[in-house]
């Protein structure tokens, strides 16, 4: 009878053990939870490379940028409504000749230059994000694709501008059809609420910039908020299909956002580009996981939106009939495209001791390497004249075939000789005055014919790779400058 006393005074001393040591156990993890509570956690994050560490530096290690660091509060909130996406599935692996493409059709944009540059339409479940400097278009651009896409609802929302003012540039912009929801709202959560309700086909977002969440208590526009909100978009957009079109502002340096964070994370990154004070506006594709890079989509922005442009060469060359010295047109290649680029000299003797060197839509040292070429090669002393250099049209151009024309240009604004209007040229040129041999020459070839040229200066290592019979245009094969410059200016 003591024995069992005794026991069982023993377990319910035990009991109260245990029970005593969950309490305490509650309590502690109970102050825990307070004491995460109460103390938000930071962290200082490079603006200029996403680089994170727990104390402040005045130069980041990782990318050497200097004062780039600036603290963020990186505490999650309690609960979030945007764990409703994510698929809680876990995914399995596939054999890959079991998995079926045959949803994966690529959405018509309506719009030829903007397929184009694609590589033929919008992929379901994509990231796309267009950037570009301010004003140079980006809104009107994806607006106008929004309104034009028929019998597809599309949801744009807007960051940056009221529902009236969208409305007034739709306005402006022709074709619009009625299928296509406006929000502005800078919330996630509120936009993926929105968008759970309208279930939109296409989602257009101006600007990813504008976005936050609630999850994170950072500002707008910080490295951790836009990476918080791709990121969350991005599991959207893959476990329903439903391709998005994200808006990126690009800093001083061209970058999309600062870091490069945003360019891994999207599927195609487009960059829009060109002169505000021209009309031209090029498309360039700086990255795609579905298609090419190399292509291009070039547009004119009128007042009433921008207009696709399907034949540039004719636009880049001056409708001028008259002949003038300093002007040369190059067969130029930009991405997979051809075009005839009008490039125009100035050279005239220094007013000041130093002269000037200027140039638009070239590269200045390159420019610089030219100027040297004949200055050695050629003979002709420019070292005490000014030398300005124009590339028709507003555009910036990459094509080292484009040389040959400055030269050309150059030497011909000179000795105010002028170049005959059916002339034109494609070469590189090397240091020692030679004329390289240039990538897609037949394209080049064909393109100057079409637009009815009847000379082309190439180089002569390109004779190869040339079948004859297909032009005829006069194709002129030239080894070095001094060459052409017999060929040209002493006829
Ligand atoms: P916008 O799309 O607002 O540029 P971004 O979003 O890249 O900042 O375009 C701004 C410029 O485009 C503005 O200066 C006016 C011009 N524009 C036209 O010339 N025609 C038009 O039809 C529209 C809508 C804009
Ligand atoms: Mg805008």
């Amino acid at each position: 009878m003591t024995h069992l006393f005794i026991i069982l005074c023993c377990l319910s001393g035990v009991n109260i053990i245990i029970n005593y040591s969950l309490l305490i156990i509650y309590l502690l993890n109970y102050s825990q939870k307070i004491y995460i509570m109460s103390k938000a956690k930071t962290v200082y994050i490079c603006q200029s490379c996403g680089m994170q560490s727990p104390k402040w530096l005045g130069k980041c290690n990782q990318c050497g940028k200097w004062n780039t660091y600036i603290e963020e509060i990186i505490s999650v909130s309690k609960k979030s409504k945007i764990t409703s996406f994510v698929n809680k599935e876990t995914s399995k692996p596939e054999l890959i000749s079991n998995i079926s493409i045959s949803e994966e059709k690529r959405i018509d944009t309506k719009n030829t230059e903007f397929n184009r540059v694609l590589g033929g339409g919008l992929v379901p479940g994509s990231i796309v994000l267009i950037g570009g400097e301010p004003g140079i278009g980006k809104s009107t651009l994806v607006l106008q694709i929004a309104l034009n896409i028929a019998k597809k609802n599309i949801l744009y929302i807007s960051g940056e501008e009221s529902l009236r003012q969208i409305k007034l540039r739709a306005e402006r912009i022709s074709n619009t059809t009625n299928d296509c929801y406006i929000l502005s709202e800078t919330s996630l959560e509120n936009i993926l609420l929105n968008i759970e309700k309208i279930e939109p086909d296409i989602i257009v977002i101006d600007s990813i910039q504008t976005l936050n969440t609630d999850k994170l208590e950072s500002s707008p526009g910080s490295v951790s908020q836009i990476r918080e909100c791709t990121n969350v978009l991005l599991k959207f957009a893959k476990t329903s299909a439903v391709p998005i079109i994200l808006i990126g502002h690009i800093n001083k340096e061209g970058n999309i956002a600062g870091p490069k964070v945003l360019e891994h994370i999207v599927d195609t990154v487009l960059q829009f580009e060109g002169d505000r004070n021209h009309m031209y506006r090029i498309l360039r594709s700086n990255k795609n996981r579905f298609g090419s890079t190399s292509e291009l989509g070039i547009f004119e922005m009128r007042n009433n939106g921008l207009c696709e442009v399907s034949n540039p060469s004719e636009l880049l060359m001056s409708q001028n009939n008259e002949q003038l010295s300093g002007v040369s047109i190059s067969a130029s290649i930009e991405g997979v495209r051809p075009f005839l680029i009008e490039v125009q000299a100035l050279v005239s003797s220094a007013a000041y001791g130093t002269p000037q060197r200027s140039s638009t839509g070239f590269d200045l040292r390159r420019l610089g390497m030219l100027l040297a070429v004949l200055e050695k090669k050629v003979g002709f002393k420019l070292s005490t004249k000014d030398v300005f250099l124009n590339i028709a049209g507003g555009i910036k151009v990459d094509d080292t075939a484009i040389d040959l024309a400055v030269i050309c240009s150059i030497l011909s604004s000179d000795l105010d000789v002028s170049i005959k209007k059916n002339i034109c040229f494609a070469g590189e040129i090397g240091l020692s005055g030679e004329i390289r041999a240039v990538n897609r020459i037949e394209q080049r070839i064909a393109e100057a014919q079409k637009l009815g040229f009847s000379k082309i200066y190439i180089s002569k290592y390109n004779k190869k790779s040339i079948e004859f019979s297909k032009y005829n245009i006069n194709i002129v094969f030239v080894g070095k400058v001094e060459e052409v410059f017999r060929e040209i200016f002493k006829e």
